[in-house]
């Protein structure tokens, strides 16, 4: 992708709602962010919580539905199609001028137990086909971006980095080519992306992981197989932040960078182990994770959105070490909906 397309896709804002007063909108009347902000959600949140819901509808550009667009939320039987709950979520984003990211076509770890067994004693090609033909096509219209293949790459004693995943044992590394083609055909505007998790930190086993990524990408793009960028999760550990090396993270996005891939940091959060402390030292430590992480990622061209996995503590998905100890308190807003540092760690890496 060239810079030009990169910093359109970028810079394709929604349309101002009236009579909001967003500080998104605010923000960009001072000069307009440039990385398009997002968050993941539940269809149920958004329905049965309206300060919630206000709070999304006030905050994000994209939204990124947690669980109703995967393979066992959508076809938990062969045959079964529950696609209401994400046809709520895209009517809502329609309605609100939000933004859509699919998540997630290929994933282990959503694959239904069906399609599992059937992929280790029987493979066929189809019933993976028949998934992605029935959900990319009825979200055409909103949303502008896959994530095609979800957490691929694992420490599973392969020289390539390949989780050994139930699509792997039966169709190869191929699978990975096949999907992209198969999401390309069918959504031919919309970006497609490979996300994962682990390339964050500076020791051994995330650069076996970045290392993975590249040649993957690089054989992708040799093949000319429709990837257009990768999704880095960017799930913040606050045990490892001492292993961070800002020089690591942006030597690494600006690998992915040359090779023509965008950027999305896709699945933002940071988790917590130190509850025993005040809660604006908790806060502190949390944002400075994530201006640390953020400010490197702002800074390359290539990066076009930053999705949190989730807006407020209220509906993280992260446990505390102890049921005692609350909530985790990795998310931009806390569990009242009030903005924290990390908010506005995250706007100001945003705006940079
Ligand atoms: C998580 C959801 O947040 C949970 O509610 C669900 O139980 C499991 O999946 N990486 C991903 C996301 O790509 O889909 C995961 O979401 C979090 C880790």
């Amino acid at each position: 992708m060239k810079r030009r397309q990169l910093l359109r896709h970028a810079i394709a804002l929604p349309a101002a709602l009236p009579g909001l007063a967003s500080s998104r909108a605010l923000a960009a009347i001072q000069g307009g962010p440039r990385v398009a902000f997002g968050i993941a959600a539940q269809t149920r949140q958004l329905l049965t919580d309206p300060g919630f819901r206000d709070a999304v509808v006030r905050e994000c550009d994209i939204l990124t539905p947690e669980l109703e667009m995967k393979w066992g939320f959508v076809e938990e039987n062969q045959g079964s199609a529950n696609l209401a709950p994400a046809d709520q979520m895209s009517n809502f984003a329609r309605r609100f001028g939000k933004r859509m990211h699919g998540h997630a076509l290929i994933w282990h770890k959503s694959t239904p137990d069906w399609a599992a067994s059937q992929m280790m004693t029987n493979p066929d090609w189809r019933i993976i086909d028949a998934f992605i033909q029935r959900i990319v096509p009825r979200y055409a219209g909103v949303v502008e971006s896959w994530d095609v293949v979800n957490e691929p790459f694992a420490d599973n004693g392969r020289p390539d980095g390949l989780r050994v995943s139930p699509f792997l044992t039966a169709f190869g590394p191929d699978y990975i080519r096949r999907a992209f083609e198969r999401a390309r055909s069918l959504a031919p505007t919309a970006k497609l992306y490979l996300n994962d998790y682990g390339f964050l930190y500076d020791d051994s086993e995330s650069e076996a992981r970045r290392t993975a990524a590249l040649r993957l990408l690089e054989a992708l793009k040799k093949h000319s197989v429709p990837v257009d960028g990768l999704g880095i999760q960017g799930h913040v550990d606050l045990e490892r932040t001492g292993t961070f090396r800002q020089e690591t993270f942006a030597r690494f996005l600006k690998s992915v960078a040359d090779m023509g891939c965008a950027i999305r940091i896709s699945e933002f959060d940071v988790r917590e182990h130190e509850t025993a402390i005040p809660v604006e030292q908790r806060d502190a430590l949390v944002a400075d994770a994530t201006a640390a992480v953020l400010d490197v990622a702002a800074d390359c061209p290539a990066l076009v959105s930053v999705t949190c996995w989730g807006l407020s503590d209220r509906y993280s998905w992260l446990p505390l070490p102890s049921e005692t100890a609350g909530l985790n308190r990795g998310l931009p807003l806390d569990s009242d909906l009030r903005q924290k540092p990390m908010y506005r760690a995250l706007m100001k890496a945003l705006r940079r």
